[in-house]
């Protein structure tokens, strides 16, 4: 959590001000951070705990198995639907912890988070 939330301080949200750090762990013991990073063309902004997935995958990363969400909100905010879905194709069974200032902490499954998930299983079903 303390790693997400230093994540925090770099994010990149001019427009809705809202600070998110993602802090996430592989199985093989790597950290990857993220940040939210906004755009001037509102849609184009990107997620704090998809820039931390992206940079996972990026260099090798292919599971990971806990992810830290800081954020200056009470009680603290939980991933949004499309993050949700983004972190059960690698994690799907990780633990979600997420966190703010006045040290409350939520914690979930990744699966608790996403009931009835499609996932890669169901493409093999095809
Ligand atoms: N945001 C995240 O980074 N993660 C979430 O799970 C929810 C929302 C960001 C997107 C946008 O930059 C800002 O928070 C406000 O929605």
């Amino acid at each position: 959590m303390n790693l997400a939330k230093d994540a925090a301080t770099r994010a990149y949200a001019p427009y809705s001000k809202f600070l998110v750090g993602a802090a996430l762990e592989t199985d093989d013991g790597r950290i990857f951070t993220g940040c939210n990073v906004e755009n001037a063309s509102y849609g184009l902004g990107r997620c704090a705990e998809q820039t931390a997935i992206q940079k996972m995958v990026s260099e090798g990363g292919r599971k990971f198995t806990r992810i830290a969400v800081f954020t200056h909100s009470s009680p603290p905010s939980s991933p949004c639907g499309a993050c949700r879905q983004v972190l059960y194709e690698f994690g799907p069974d990780a633990r979600v912890m997420m966190g703010n200032d006045s040290a409350e902490l939520i914690e979930y499954t990744v699966r608790g988070l996403l009931p009835g998930a499609f996932g890669p299983d169901n493409l093999e079903q095809a």
